[in-house]
């Protein structure tokens, strides 16, 4: 399918007309029974902000706040969790040994940290793999989950090559949230946890009197697995209009626009970002179909607007870091600036459009952001 690449008025982004008919299965009801039942579950908030609202143009704006999911500071805990749970009862199932396991992962922060504390909840092991480029505090929580953590001298995409070559043996168990051939039943269950969100954001809607559903949903982007949960509910649902769907990454990482720019999937060297949960350079293969199908619009934006977008959002009473707050601030840079007309009218926003930004984690999971 031709790309239609716009001019690059304001920052890089790409539309896809015909995404909004887009349609795929819906991810299994039992995953939100599953996350009720855990000890610390309770929704997050959605909370609306008039001011962003008046801000963008548009009707009404609610925030999504991950900054305390499961006791984690980011929405990730809802992957792990499930994952590991179908994980380790597969394991049982086909007589995996006796002992302990180690659960094996690469991260840029906050899934590490979340496979980490379920290792530890459930009496397992968890070795993590991170690169460089990740707050030394952000380490050290991981490290008091009482994780293994090697730091390797690479990218994201190297510590996941490592993560893997790790957990080639009988006793451990790789839970990686982002797929490639061969590799994509674990990271299907990461996606299939991250539903419980969504479905929370439909009773949040509903409670504050939006019954036909958003007009667009705002997404913060690594390797495309939260959007490719993102894609599979808005795209599942059998009625109701269906939301555009805007992609937003840190100009040093964007792979999935660039991915969606060529029409295929495509790896890419990254670079520094104080987002450091979107530092990835390759999109996951899984989430490539979901992405490519179902995904309006993808835009990257650089650090300066993410740090001001943390710092609006704080002074709003919204506690974001720099990868949460990116769902503004790409939010900004499509309805903004120099062409905005032309993307709204791509997007199918208008004066009364209800709008949703995904925080997906809060400041405690990113101290290094600099802002
Ligand atoms: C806070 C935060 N937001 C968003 C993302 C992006 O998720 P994905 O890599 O599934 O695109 C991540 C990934 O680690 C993250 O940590």
């Amino acid at each position: 399918m031709p790309e239609n690449v716009s001019s690059r008025p304001v920052s890089p982004w790409v539309a896809r007309p015909g995404a909004r008919t887009w349609r795929c299965a819906p991810a299994p009801a039992e995953v939100r029974a599953f996350h009720t039942a855990l000890p610390d579950y309770a929704p997050t908030p959605l909370t609306e902000l008039p001011p962003l609202a008046a801000e963008l143009g548009v009707g009404r704006v609610f925030v999504k706040d991950e900054s305390c999911r499961l006791g984690l500071p980011a929405f990730k805990a809802l992957g792990a969790s499930w994952a590991v749970h179908r994980a380790l009862s597969a394991r049982a199932v086909s007589g995996g040994g006796p002992g302990p396991v180690t659960l094996v992962t690469a991260t840029d922060g906050n899934h590490g940290r979340a496979v980490a504390r379920m290792a530890r909840l459930l009496g397992q092991h968890a070795h993590v793999f991170v690169p460089q480029g990740v707050h030394p505090q952000a380490v050290a929580a991981i490290v008091a989950e009482r994780a293994r953590v090697t730091e390797i001298a690479g990218s994201y995409d190297e510590a996941v090559r490592e993560a893997a070559e790790a957990a080639a043996t009988p006793d451990a168990v790789l839970v990686q949230d982002t797929a490639w051939p061969g590799y994509e039943q674990i990271p299907g269950w990461i996606v299939e946890g991250y539903s419980t969100l969504c479905a929370e954001v439909d009773e949040q809607l509903t409670a504050a009197g939006v019954t036909e559903g958003p007009g667009l949903v705002s997404v913060p982007v690594g390797v495309g697995s939260l959007a490719q949960a993102v894609v599979t509910h808005y795209r599942s649902r059998p009625s109701g209009r269906a939301p555009a769907l805007l992609s937003v990454e840190p100009e040093a990482a964007s792979c999935v626009l660039e991915s969606l720019t060529l029409g295929e999937p495509v790896g890419i060297t990254t670079g520094e970002t104080v987002m450091a949960g979107l530092n990835c350079g390759t999109p996951s293969s899984a989430a490539w179909p979901f992405l490519h199908g179902g995904l309006d619009a993808a835009v990257a934006i650089p650090d300066a607007d993410g740090i001001r977008a943390v710092a609006d959002l704080a002074a709003l009473g919204v506690s974001s870091g720099p990868c949460g707050a990116a769902a503004l601030a790409g939010l900004r840079a499509v309805l903004t600036g120099a062409g905005a007309e032309e993307r709204r009218t791509a997007l199918g926003l208008g004066a009364t459009s209800v709008v949703v930004l995904l925080s997906t984690e809060g400041p405690a999971a990113n101290p290094g952001d600099g802002s």
